[in-house]
């Protein structure tokens, strides 16, 4: 390397899923049959009416330019209407809808325009790993939140310091929540957005998961009152529609904030390519389809084989009532590095520890309903014939 590199990159956590990674190879290299439970990427196709609209839309010139800064109006105006009608929320498109190249991107990008050096970002651990280190970057300082199962995973507000409250900028929250599968209720949003005005702090809610549910429908913080004042919401087509590979999402809200939000991307992307936003405004325009509304029975028998399976192993594992992944604890004795590499040492199934979303994920495991009840009950036999 001909010179040093930036601080920012040395700040950022170690890759705690390398040990498992680099065991997982050697296996793999070795010839075994490894079942990855591990990846929250769907494994089932994107519904043809969409591939079928994308085909279409890139043979058309107009598409082929840079996209508009703020996304093509036909879409934003589509996500304004899906709202309505998923959420009851009405959006101007205009000021308050904004493209995005899939949500984790906004995530990277959303504290540029809201953090100085030295602010404080109010962090979920355990949590998706962007929210720390789009932090980071911005010069913050990340104050995580404990989502402990006994507040329901809900971050205990009233916990955080009042020099904490003082400091603070910002806030991620995200539900139905990746990694522990918990959803938030009214109140909990009540309260978020009250303590946000309280300490005049913005509100980040990700809202990548809230098509991917089994029980009650997941709220947006925007069914709240006031939530408009101190909030915006980022959603996600990857996990509603399997476009994960597409990079589409949008970000609704406060439209100040969701106005910094595009000035950050106007200088340092050029939006999505015209041709994947045509493509998705006519997956939100049908996402009531059957081919969209099966996926969810999918998952649901994925998860009830593999809670069931994982029980009837000896674990103690919680029933999700939202995302693809199960959240369950680790055998006594053990911690969750040691737990996932013995299952798949032993077993050769792929488990995330826990502690690599957070400290407070120490003893526990996720695992991800993204391969087939076939290969499920494949692994919940083989994690049966261990002994713990
Ligand atoms: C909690 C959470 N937020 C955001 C994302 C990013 O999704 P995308 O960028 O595909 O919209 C993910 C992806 O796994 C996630 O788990």
């Amino acid at each position: 390397m001909i010179v040093e590199l930036a601080d920012r990159l040395k700040k950022l956590p170690p890759y705690l899923f390398v040990e498992i990674d680099n065991k997982k190879r050697k296996l793999a290299d070795a010839g075994h049959d490894i079942i990855s439970l591990g990846i929250g990427d769907p494994d089932l196709p994107t519904p043809k009416f969409i591939i079928d609209k994308m085909a279409q839309a890139i043979y058309e010139p107009d598409n082929h330019h840079y996209p508009l800064q703020w996304g093509v109006g036909e879409f934003r105006k589509q996500v304004s209407t899906w709202f309505k009608h998923r959420f009851d929320v009405d959006f101007d498109f205009k000021t308050e809808v904004l493209t995005l190249i899939g949500s984790k991107e906004a995530i990277g990008h959303f504290p540029l325009a809201v953090v100085n050096p030295g602010d404080v970002v109010l962090v979920p651990e355990p949590g998706y790993p962007v929210y720390n280190a789009s932090t980071l970057f911005a010069g913050g300082e990340s104050y995580f939140m404990p989502l402990l199962e006994k507040n329901k995973f809900l971050p205990d507000l009233d916990a955080i310091p009042a020099d904490i409250c003082k400091r603070a900028k910002m806030m991620f929250i995200n539900y139905p929540n990746n990694p522990t599968g918990a959803t938030a209720d009214e109140s909990f949003f009540e309260k978020v957005v009250a303590f946000a005005k309280k300490h005049q702090i913005v509100v980040v809610h990700d809202a990548a998961y809230t098509e991917v549910y089994f029980d009650q429908r997941p709220l947006s913080i925007f069914n709240v009152e006031g939530a408009r004042d101190v909030a915006v919401e980022f959603h996600s087509l990857s996990k509603t529609f399997n476009m994960t590979g597409w990079r589409i999402g949008f970000a609704v809200g406060n439209a100040e904030l969701i106005a910094a939000l595009a000035k950050v991307k106007e200088n340092v992307d050029s939006g999505q390519f015209n041709a994947i936003q045509c493509a998705a405004t006519e997956a939100l325009a049908h996402s009531d389809r059957v081919e969209v509304r099966a996926l969810l029975d999918i998952y649901r028998e994925r998860r009830d084989t593999l809670v069931e399976g994982l029980r009837s192993a000896g674990l103690d594992v919680p029933m999700p009532p939202a995302t693809f992944y199960v959240w369950g604890h680790c055998p006594q004795g053990y911690d969750s590095m040691t737990f996932c590499g013995k299952v798949l040492e032993e077993a050769h199934v792929v488990l995330i520890p826990g502690v690599g979303f957070g400290p407070s994920g120490r003893d526990y495991f996720r695992a991800a309903v993204t391969v087939d009840v076939q290969r499920i009950k494949e692994a919940i036999e083989r994690i049966k014939k261990l002994t713990w």
